[in-house]
């Protein structure tokens, strides 16, 4: 039982669990941010689930990144609806020694030398996708780069075709429709406490034909270059440290990762492109690399695009709260930090706090000129995430989306229409 007095301070308590609900359901970030104001850069609320302490300062949430998620887990509403139906993978693990073995068997399977052709992938996709749109006028962002990223997570993780898109060429399955692009999925109230309602894409229940593929794989073992395989290989090597079991649940929530994230970082990097009359300087950037053999990490890393795609994901984070709840208790900066409290950092706060970025409700790509990221920005930006559990396909992500937008705005110029929030309409790059 947390006993009131142990808090930072807050608006905490039943009495004020209601109202602090219905504003955080309203505007979470309007919420968070009235909070910070008022109490503190460490503050507590309670939005009738339990108190909740929201840290908002760059260097206590670098030192609770760094050195305290040990003594964190990540809460049992986004365990429970990341896990979903098939067993625990890297974001879910909360033993810290399990999470950190398995991180580090996982590792490898990002590391730089594996990205090229996972990258020539995604270019190869984006051009079909952006191809096929001949003769449409406007499309649904989000629905599309769905679309797209899951063909990519298949080809990329399992080399399978999504139901629909198969090009013939003998991969290791077809995955129905269902499985590979999911379901939009509402949390039901029993996992989801309180004003936490979130709606993101997810696995359905059955997902046959993914586990049939894994099987085939582990029963008859050839390295199709994808992760399934270095995956398979390690399971071979050593079933016990990775089971049948545990390669499912890995496999399905890479499959996953970037369903929500990445539809949402560029149907916004979309319209702050639009916004801000950035459409030239990308379309630029699109014959550079677009028109180059092969995707090179260093062009774009250092091109005009990351720049602004880095910039977009600052004001619009696709993960804008980080969850934790305290699972042993401890101490940072004199602050006691309870077990059993829900633990909160927000990188839509951190990215638009004067203290780390000058000007911040301005969109200015600069920031992030020629790969860089400012030293005052350094421990306040977080789009994917801070310290040892950080997203493992972070440079992945960043790279593979900024071939996307080039293989798209070499043939597109998009407009967000004026009626609907995620139809774009299109116009031909002559
Ligand atoms: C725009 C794209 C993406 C964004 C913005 C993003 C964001 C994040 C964030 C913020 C976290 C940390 C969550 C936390 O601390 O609670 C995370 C973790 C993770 N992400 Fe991503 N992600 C993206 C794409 C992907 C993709 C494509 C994959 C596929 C492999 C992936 C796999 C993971 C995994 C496995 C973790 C958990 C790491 C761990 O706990 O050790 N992410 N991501």
């Amino acid at each position: 039982m947390v006993r009131l007095s142990d808090l930072p301070p807050g608006p905490s308590g039943a009495q004020h669990a209601r109202l602090n609900a219905e504003f955080f359901k309203r505007d979470p970030l309007g919420f968070l941010g009235q909070l910070s104001d008022t109490f503190g850069d460490v503050a507590s609320f309670d939005l009738g689930t339990g108190p909740i302490v929201l840290v908002n300062d760059g260097d206590l949430v670098r030192d609770l990144f760094r050195f305290h998620e040990a003594h964190m887990r990540k809460p049992r509403f986004l365990r429970d609806s990341n896990r979903g139906h098939w067993g625990d993978g890297l974001t879910t693990l909360d033993d810290p020694d399990v999470w950190r073995a398995r991180r580090y068997q996982l590792l490898p399977l990002f590391r730089a030398a594996l990205r090229k052709p996972r990258l020539l992938i995604a270019a190869e996709l984006a051009r079909s996708m952006a191809e096929s749109w001949a003769g449409r006028s406007s499309v649904n962002l989000p629905h599309e780069i769905r679309l797209l990223t899951a063909r990519i997570a298949l080809r990329t993780v399992i080399d399978a075709d999504l139901e629909g898109y198969a090009d013939g060429r003998g991969r290791s399955g077809l995955v129905p429709f269902a499985e590979g692009y999911g379901e939009d999925f509402t949390s039901p109230a029993d996992i989801t406490p309180g004003a936490l309602r979130m709606t993101r894409p997810r696995a359905p229940k059955d997902m046959d034909s993914v586990r049939s593929i894994i099987d085939t794989r582990i029963g008859d073992f050839k390295d199709r270059g994808d992760v399934l395989s270095a995956l398979v290989q390690m399971h071979l090597a050593d079933p016990e440290t990775l089971t049948r079991q545990d390669i499912a649940g890995e496999v399905i929530q890479m499959l996953y990762a970037g369903h929500l994230t990445i539809p949402l970082a560029l149907t916004a990097l979309w319209r702050d492109v639009h916004d801000y009359s950035l459409d030239e300087q990308v379309a630029a950037d699109a014959m550079t690399i677009d028109g180059a053999p092969e995707p090179s990490a260093q062009v774009l890393g250092a091109s005009r695009t990351m720049a602004i795609l880095r910039e977009s994901m600052r004001l619009s984070p696709p993960a804008p709260i980080l969850y934790r709840e305290v699972s042993r208790g401890f101490e940072t900066a004199g602050c006691q930090m309870v077990q059993g409290v829900g633990l909160w950092v927000s990188p839509g706060l951190l990215h638009r706090d004067t203290r780390y970025f000058s000007d911040p409700s301005n969109f200015i790509p600069d920031r992030f000129a020629a790969g860089r990221i400012p030293q005052t920005a350094a421990k306040a930006y977080m789009p994917f995430g801070a310290g040892p559990r950080v997203c493992i396909a972070a440079a992945q992500s960043l790279l593979q989306m900024t071939v996307i937008i080039a293989a798209i705005t070499g043939r597109w110029s998009l407009t967000p229409s004026a009626a609907e929030p995620e139809v774009f309409d299109l116009q031909p790059r002559i």
